[in-house]
């Protein structure tokens, strides 16, 4: 599956920086192959789009895989859903639930702000953790619970604000896509071996499986 056997992130890493430095790569991205190095500043915003569209939505696909797999019935929910709706929701809740980008988003306050009762003063750094946001009980009711037929759609996994995900549209469309096509055509999907020795991404900025062995 995505999450995969073939190798660790940097080695993807690595060889997505040899397909955007080599000829073959000047049709799809012209731009990038004629940039010098990846100091280049252009390199640079081009490998983050690249690199944080590819990282999240493989992640969001194995780990989003492995809990349906775990929860049959919300999996068999979006299996057999005809309103493209439920599967839009069940992906609403998934990106909540899962809240992948662990990387606390750094912003500074630009004037002061009244909070919850606190004063953020101007010049004053935050750090915004998605995750905590999308486990607020005042937002999310039963927050830990998987329920994809709540509507999650004020979750904060794109983040929010001048910085938001520039991706989400893709991201939703890929998702939206992608669940239901492989419990359609792979209904005999199942994970392999103790999925309790299943290895998660407890060291990375996104957060997901360095790989998730199936059969059927
Ligand atoms: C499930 C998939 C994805 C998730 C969960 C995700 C999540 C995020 C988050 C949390 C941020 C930081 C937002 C902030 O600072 O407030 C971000 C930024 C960004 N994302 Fe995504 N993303 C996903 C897919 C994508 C895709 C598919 C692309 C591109 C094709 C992409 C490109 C970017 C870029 C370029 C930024 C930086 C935006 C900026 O700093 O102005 N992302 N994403």
């Amino acid at each position: 599956m995505a999450a995969s056997r073939s190798g660790t992130p940097e080695a993807t890493r690595k060889a997505i920086l040899r397909r955007i430095r080599s000829r073959s790569a000047r049709g799809v991205l012209p731009a990038w192959s004629r940039a010098p190095s990846r100091r280049d500043s252009r390199v640079r915003r081009k490998l983050l789009l690249l690199l944080g569209g590819h990282e999240t939505t493989a992640n969001m696909i194995s780990l989003g895989t492995l809990l349906l797999l775990r929860h049959p019935e919300r999996l068999a929910l979006i299996r057999d859903a005809d309103d493209p709706a439920v599967i839009r929701d069940a992906v609403e809740e998934l990106l909540r639930y899962l809240t992948i980008v662990h990387l606390g988003r750094r912003r500074t306050a630009l004037e002061d702000i009244e909070i919850a009762g606190r004063t953020i003063k101007a010049g004053d750094g935050v750090i915004l953790l998605g995750e905590l946001a999308n486990r607020d009980p005042s937002v999310f009711p039963e927050p830990d619970r998987l329920d994809i037929t709540r509507d999650a759609r004020r979750h904060q996994a794109f983040g929010a604000g001048a910085h938001h995900c520039v991706g989400q549209p893709l991201a939703r469309m890929e998702l939206q896509a992608i669940y239901p096509a492989l419990f359609r055509r792979i209904p005999t999907l199942r994970a392999v071996g103790d999925l309790d020795a299943i290895p998660f991404k407890y060291d990375a900025v996104i957060y997901g499986l360095h790989e998730l062995p199936v059969t059927w």
